[in-house]
């Protein structure tokens, strides 16, 4: 089974994200840290610890930073994710506790722990990862793979080139980008293709099993949650873990990859060196892949292979 760490600011999308990678058999799911982003981080941390108790899993979640390395804490601003990050979705406040150790200390744990296999997923802003590689630089060897949900190669969500979590915290995606390790990039262009339909959310309801119920009220709250009925679902986060488990689900180029830091309209751009001939060779080194197409079917299939097995337990 795969190592991973979910890092995550729970928010809806992060929470069905979550649901897939508890139930996957590909994943050993070592730990979940969480992050500001969507919501607050008293909220993303609660919300994952709730979710993941409710669902009868003792899976260590662990608090990471409450602001991003430079920007000031900006968080989606809107209702994309309901007040407090889980739409309408109320669970019971989590018996027992956070892990004791912060997520920078869980990352370098789980990571030497499992001697250069470890794949980090992060589905929020990435300032969480590169804390720990700054504090840390043994992680720049010591993780396998970073697959993350964030940026695009073309166009944005917050500006007209700038994708939530990459906007959030530029520095951080950039310090990681740069750090050697290898990337793959699961952004807008892609995780745009992933869309959840009224069908999807009643399979899950179908299931009769907690999981099942709580994927469909999250599927639904996003399907009204702006000009009611209009939007279909994005599983941006979803999709990054799926990659983790199928890598053929999506297709990829590889590239160099930066984040864009300062720029007066382009802050939070991730800059996909596609036509930069210019850079001497070894210069900037190409270690993002970047994700290009979809298999939309294909990443379904993962959706509901994973949290098909909420039924027997
Ligand atoms: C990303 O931003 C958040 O709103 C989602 O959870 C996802 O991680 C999409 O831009
Ligand atoms: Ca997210």
């Amino acid at each position: 089974k795969l190592p991973i760490i979910i890092d995550c600011d729970t928010g809806t999308d992060d929470a069905i994200a979550i649901i897939a990678a508890l139930y996957a058999p590909q994943f050993d799911l070592r730990a979940i840290t969480t992050v500001a982003g969507n919501v607050a981080l008293k909220y993303t941390s609660q919300n994952t610890l709730n979710l993941v108790r409710y669902l009868g899993f003792d899976t260590k979640v662990a608090v990471g930073a409450p602001q991003p390395i430079k920007s000031d804490i900006i968080h989606s601003g809107d209702d994309t994710h309901g007040d407090t990050g889980m739409g309408t979705v109320v669970l019971p406040k989590a018996e027992g506790s956070f892990y004791e150790k912060t997520a920078i200390e869980t990352i370098i744990e789980e990571a030497r722990a499992m001697k250069g296999e470890l794949v980090l997923i992060p589905i929020g802003p990435m300032t969480n990862i590169a804390l720990a590689i700054m504090a840390y630089p043994e992680l720049k060897t010591l993780i396998k793979e970073i697959i993350f949900m964030g940026g695009a190669m073309r166009g944005g969500n917050m500006t007209s080139v700038a994708e939530f979590n990459a906007w959030a915290d530029p520095e951080a995606l950039s310090i990681v980008l740069n750090s050697g390790i290898p990337c793959k990039m699961i952004g807008l262009d892609v995780t745009e293709k992933a869309i959840m339909k009224q069908e999807d959310a009643d399979y899950y309801r179908g299931l009769g099993t907690r999981a099942g119920q709580v994927v469909a009220d999250l599927l639904e709250f996003m399907f009204v949650r702006f000009n009611a009925g209009k939007e279909d679902a994005l599983m941006h986060d979803g999709l990054a873990v799926a990659v983790a488990a199928d890598p053929d689900i999506v297709e990829t180029k590889r590239y160099y990859v930066d984040c864009e830091c300062a720029g007066t309209y382009t802050r939070g751009h991730t800059y996909v060196a596609y036509k930069d001939f210019f850079f001497k060779k070894g210069e900037r080194p190409e270690l993002c892949d970047v994700a290009l197409d979809l298999d939309l079917p294909r990443f379904k299939d993962f959706l509901r292979n994973s949290i098909i097995h909420s039924v027997e337990t």
